[in-house]
């Protein structure tokens, strides 16, 4: 990781140009929880439908599906969740901090108010949040926010079994949010108690997992890839004995090289037939699969593949992140999205705001939009308004002037090379699909 991408430097231009800001920051802000700008919005967008037509279009045999976020308590004992899902924490007794205890020295003072052996013992925590449904609030309308979207996918698995005429091996998707009591809550948006994830779990044959695991395993990376990422700033880490989920035959997850050093991404698992078999006991439900060639019978094993939607968007933009020097000494920020992802893809900036040229930039930016995320610019020199397009991200700057009024042409500018080359107006839309197709991470 390039010494300039500091955490701080991305926080402060997430702020500054509206991708990210501290939930209700007016009221002092709340922890754990952010809020996605418009630059934000687009760009999680982008990358969750990047996701989605991976996963989906590209596989003829995955197919998608939103379930709730509330669902019957009973999924959530079915899961585990209820007995398991917890992380031992302590409290300081003199100013009733919580941390966990495996995050601090239990022997040194308390991190927050300086007070030596002032800890509780530590204490199983679950990380679920509950409330009610209903009007009555005892404990029998207990209900909890989903900590992970997978158990939605398992409970409608006989649902869209039924439905859809899929065949295992296949895949449900689901994109959605998620929620946990998370205590450690720096680092950004990295860890949060409100989250998007995107998850997909691949339902396949008993014996046959391994190869899905493994096939998984290659798909997943090579997603980062595709999307732009610097392929060395990710890497594989295979969970050890001590830290698999109970439920877990082999797990790997996916780092990446995040500005506080490498940190999960994603979570590739081979969660057997678990979870099936668990929810067939507790819904009293058959959730067996039929096999129509062979007559055989069976509960299908699950390779998982889990993403974390919000921490997608703090990896991309801490491998986007560049400060450049230029010839001259000059700096420039710039922001290496793939041009898929990036929330703005075309900027449009007539040269000067009069003869007419303001006017021929405006129709073209408007013509542009059926293709392309566009955004027009007309304050301020040429040179400042490419620099804050580098600053967003945006690929391509397409400049109006003169010589545009006379013969149809107009300055193309790339963001990453700076490279501008003069394209005649009704090449344009093909120039930069076929720019985009080609992208190289430079
Ligand atoms: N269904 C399996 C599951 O949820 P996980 O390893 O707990 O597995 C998967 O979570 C991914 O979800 C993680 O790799 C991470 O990207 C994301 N994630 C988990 N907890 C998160 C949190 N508190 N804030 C942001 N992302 C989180």
């Amino acid at each position: 990781m390039a010494e300039t991408t500091t955490m701080d430097k991305l926080v402060s231009l997430c702020k500054r140009r509206g991708f990210i800001f501290q939930s209700s920051e007016i009221y002092g802000g709340l922890t754990g929880a952010w809020d996605y700008g418009p630059l934000g919005v687009q760009l999680k967008n982008n990358i969750r439908d990047f996701w989605w037509k991976e996963m989906t279009q590209m596989h003829d045999n995955i197919v998608g599906l939103d379930a709730s976020i509330l669902m019957h308590p009973k999924v959530w004992e079915a899961s585990g969740h209820v007995s398991n899902f917890t992380d031992p924490m302590v409290d300081c007794k003199q100013c009733k901090s919580r941390f966990r205890a495996d995050q601090i020295d239990l022997e040194a003072a308390c991190p927050n108010c300086g007070t030596k052996g002032s800890f509780t013992e530590p204490r199983n925590f679950n990380l679920m949040f509950s409330t009610h449904i209903g009007a009555v609030h005892d404990a029998s309308s207990v209900i909890y926010l989903r900590p992970e979207t997978a158990q939605g996918i398992y409970a409608d698995f006989k649902n869209v079994v039924q439905s859809s005429r899929v065949k295992i091996p296949f895949g449900i998707a689901q994109v959605g949010k998620s929620f946990r009591n998370e205590i450690t809550t720096k680092n950004f948006i990295f860890r949060s108690c409100e989250f998007e994830q995107m998850e997909m779990q691949y339902f396949c044959k008993p014996g046959s997992d391994e190869h899905w695991f493994s096939f998984w395993r290659d798909q997943r990376m090579a997603f980062y890839h595709k999307m732009g990422i610097k392929p060395e700033s990710l890497r594989w880490h295979r969970h050890g004995e001590d830290e698999l989920a109970f439920y877990a035959k082999d797990a790997y997850d996916i780092q990446f090289d995040f500005p506080m050093g490498w940190q999960e991404l994603e979570g590739v698992h081979n969660r057997t037939d678990y979870d099936l078999t668990q929810h067939q006991k507790f819904s009293g439900k058959d959730l067996t699969y039929l096999e129509q060639e062979t007559k055989e019978r069976y509960v299908p094993y699950v390779v998982e593949t889990s993403a974390g939607l919000t921490r997608n968007v703090l990896m991309v933009l801490s491998d986007a992140y560049e400060e450049q020097e230029l010839e001259g000494g000059d700096v420039r920020t710039v922001l290496h999205f793939h041009p898929s992802i990036a929330p703005v893809t075309v900027a449009v900036l007539p040269l000067v705001k009069k003869d007419g040229i303001d006017e021929f930039a405006t129709r073209l930016e408007h013509g542009l939009r059926e293709d392309f995320a566009t955004f027009y610019d007309q304050s301020g020199a040429i040179g400042r308004r490419y620099r804050r397009m580098d600053e967003i991200g945006t690929p391509y700057c397409v400049t109006v002037d003169y010589q545009t009024l006379d013969d149809d042409t107009v300055t193309l500018r790339f963001r990453d090379s700076m490279e501008q080359v003069r394209v005649s107006i009704s090449d344009l839309v093909a120039t930069i699909k076929k720019a985009t197709k080609d992208y190289k991470r430079q």
